[in-house]
This record gives structure tokens, C-alpha cells and sequence, in this order.
């Protein structure tokens, strides 16, 4: 019998609950420390919130401009001049309601149905159904654990006359990892040899600990005429509810991905978009978040150290990951992520649940670090007397 599902998408109604909600809906169930799902406990800044209440008694709540406020567009130019010397201007700026409207606006407007987009695994939940929902077929690179390397080989063997784009995460949630700029330039090679469009999600771009600045694969030789960069004010501020984001390519490009945009959300929020453009302006302000965020990091990875715990290494986002296999631990990550949080009181997120493609690794498990310091402590006492009780303390 068709039930009224069966109307609906397979895409769609093939989906499970996407884990960061099961693990949050865990979390919620048993009281426990919410380390899976990535968002801060604190409240985004307090300059921010003034400037959006400001805005919200003094700017007009009509709709914005389709394609952001200028101020806000030329906010977002300046940034990235300041803080990746990129050379832009407001025509490279679309505002969207957050970066998964960014990611979504791209992959309808770049890839045609029967396309290939080459998408590396682990890779974030989104872009795979939305290729799908396109028409195209997602086909996976695997990103080899624990470095999480990009593999030129194996790249070059996933395209066929089909491949229309990729869409490169960098820094890459879950594992924290920065693409090197022999990475970049390789990316960037391939896709100017194969005529690829490069979807260049990074919202992860100002949440660096390696004491490096972001290289956007934009800036890679070749690139400005087929890149679009995608960044997020929710991450760069810690305000994940914000849902403000941008797509950055050449004008042309910038005003087709802007037709995407129109017939998605056509525009988003203006009260949080003239907050956005101030919060930019002031470097202060990523400053001290990315004070608060070293803490909490260097927290999470002391803690888990001293525990004896294997952390694979990473140099930004807002995640940590635990290796079971190196620290021990015989359990998958399924099974550890289901048990953690059901008996000992601490969420987080399994891998695995983020690949799609042949041979999934299934020994890591991320943790998210951005929560007050005490709740960290915490939630690593819980990890450790657990992993005792597992016998392999
Ligand atoms: C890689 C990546 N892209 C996009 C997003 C979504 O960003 P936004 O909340 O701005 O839609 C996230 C959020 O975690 C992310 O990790």
C-alpha cells in the first residue's frame, strides 16, 4: 500500500535521522554532556547582540536587497582582504541564509542532471543529498585516516568524462584537518586540467589553532574563474542559530549562484546582516573568541591526553577526534557512541556516520571542545572512569 511518504522524494525518505540529531536527541533523553553536536555553550558576543538590537529598533525589517545588504557584501570583501589578502569586491558577494543555503545555492546552480561531483569522505552531511536532489551522483574519494590526506591517485581515478565539480571542506569537519598547499595547488591543478567547478566550503576558515592564516583554494593559480568559496558568520562568531552566510566567485558566477539564492530563501534577516557587517569590521572580536576557543581546545586535548586517550591530530574547527583503535578501545564507533552516551553521560559523534563509499573507518569518534571548561573537565572524568569500567584502563 503506498503510504503518504511514498509521495514523497526517495532521496529523502531513503534518509535516516542525520546522527548529529539521534545524538542530540540521546543527549537530551539521558541528561548527558552534549559534546557531539558542534555548537558553543557560551552566548556569541556581546558586541554582536547589541549591534543586531540596535538594528532591530533603529534598520528597516523589510526585505534586504536579494543578494545581501551592500553593507554587509562589502563587509565580507574587506574581511577576507584583511584576513586572506583575497582581492575582492562587493559583485563576488551573495548573503544566504547560513552556509548550507551557500552549499545548497552552488550545488543547483553548477551541477546538471547526470553530472558526477567528487565528494571526499568523511565529509559533511549535506552536500551528498543535496548532489542527489540535483539529479547527479555523489561519487566518494576517501580521505585516509589519521592524517586525512588528500590522495591525487585516487582523485584522478574517480573523474570521468561526467565529473562537473568537487566540493572540498577545508578546514575539514569532522576531523579538524588543514589541507596542505601542496594539497591545494593539486586540487587546483586537477580541477583547471578536467574543467571542474570547486565548491570550497569553508566555514571553518577563522577557527585555526596552528597559528596559520587560511588559504582559500580560490586563491590556488587558475582558480578565480571556477572556485566559490563558501564561509558562515555562525562559525566566525559562534552564533550557529545566526543561519548567515555568503558564496564568494567571479561576478559572472556570483550573479548565476545569486538565481539559486532567489529561488531558495531569496534573502535572509537584515537585522543580523547589519550585525554581521559590524562584527566583521572589528578584529577584536574573532580575537577573543579564538582566546576562548584555544582554552577550550587545549582543554579537551589535555584532559583526553592525560587520560590516555589516542587523539588524532588536528590544527582547527571546533572538534577533536578520540582514535579507539590506537588508544585501545575494541569497540566501533557506533557501538562506543551509542554506549558512551547511554552509560556514561557523554555525546559525540561516530565518523563513520559521515562517509559514504567503500571501507568507512570505524575508530574515531569527533568531540566537540567549544563548552565552558568545567563541563569539558567533566565530561573527559565521565570518558575515563568509563573506559575503566571497560577494562582497558
Ligand atoms: C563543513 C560545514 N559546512 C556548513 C555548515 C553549516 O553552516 P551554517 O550553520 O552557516 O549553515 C557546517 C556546520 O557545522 C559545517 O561544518
Amino acid at each position: 500500500m503506498t503510504t503518504p511518504a511514498d509521495r514523497l522524494s526517495p532521496v529523502y525518505t531513503g534518509l535516516p535521522l542525520t546522527i548529529f540529531e539521534r545524538m542530540s536527541g540521546l543527549a537530551r533523553e539521558s541528561g548527558a554532556i552534549n559534546l557531539g553536536q558542534g555548537f558553543p555553550d557560551d552566548p556569541p558576543p556581546q558586541a554582536l547582540s547589541d549591534a543586531a538590537v540596535r538594528a532591530f529598533s533603529t534598520r528597516s525589517q523589510q526585505y534586504p536587497p536579494m543578494t545581501g545588504l551592500p553593507e554587509l557584501r562589502d563587509a565580507v570583501a574587506a574581511f577576507y582582504a584583511r584576513e586572506q589578502g583575497l582581492d575582492l569586491a562587493r559583485d563576488h558577494v551573495v548573503v544566504t541564509s547560513g552556509a548550507t543555503e551557500a552549499v545548497a545555492c552552488a550545488i543547483l546552480a553548477v551541477v546538471r542532471p547526470g553530472d558526477e561531483v567528487i565528494v571526499f569522505s568523511p565529509a559533511y552531511d549535506v552536500y551528498a543529498p543535496m548532489v542527489r536532489r540535483a539529479g547527479a551522483t555523489p561519487v566518494f574519494v576517501p580521505l585516509a585516516p589519521p592524517l586525512w590526506c588528500y590522495d591525487e591517485a585516487r582523485i584522478r581515478a574517480a573523474l570521468t568524462p561526467r565529473t562537473r565539480a568537487m566540493i572540498v571542506n577545508d578546514p575539514l569537519n569532522p576531523a579538524g584537518t588543514v589541507a596542505s598547499d601542496d594539497d591545494l595547488a593539486m586540487l587546483a591543478r586537477i580541477a583547471c586540467e578536467h574543467d571542474l567547478v570547486a565548491i570550497c566550503d569553508e566555514v571553518w576558515e577563522t577557527v585555526r589553532f596552528d597559528g596559520r592564516r587560511h588559504r582559500s583554494l580560490l586563491a590556488e593559480p587558475g582558480m578565480e574563474s571556477r572556485a566559490i568559496k563558501i564561509g558562515s558568520a555562525g562559525k566566525i562568531f559562534g552564533a550557529t542559530g545566526w543561519k548567515v552566510g555568503w558564496l564568494i566567485g567571479a561576478p559572472e558566477m556570483a550573479a548565476v549562484l545569486a538565481k539559486a539564492h532567489q529561488f531558495l530563501t531569496f534573502t535572509t534577516p537584515p537585522m543580523l546582516q547589519w550585525a554581521v557587517a559590524e562584527g566583521l569590521a572589528d578584529p577584536a572580536i574573532p580575537r577573543a573568541l579564538h582566546e576562548r576557543w584555544s582554552a577550550s581546545r587545549l582543554a579537551l586535548l589535555n584532559g583526553l591526553f592525560e587520560a590516555d586517550f589516542a587523539v588524532t591530530a588536528n590544527a582547527a574547527t571546533w572538534f577533536a577526534c578520540i582514535d579507539l583503535a590506537a588508544t585501545g578501545i575494541a569497540l566501533d564507533d557506533a557501538t562506543f557512541a551509542e554506549r558512551l552516551v547511554r552509560e556514561a553521560g557523554v555525546a559525540t559523534i561516530p565518523v563513520s556516520a559521515l562517509w559514504e563509499g567503500d571501507a568507512a573507518p570505524t575508530h574515531v569518534v569527533r568531540l566537540c571542545h567549544c563548552k565552558p571548561l568545567a563541563t569539558i573537565e567533566e565530561a573527559v572524568g565521565r570518558l575515563a572512569r568509563w573506559r575503566e569500567g571497560l577494562g582497558h584502563g
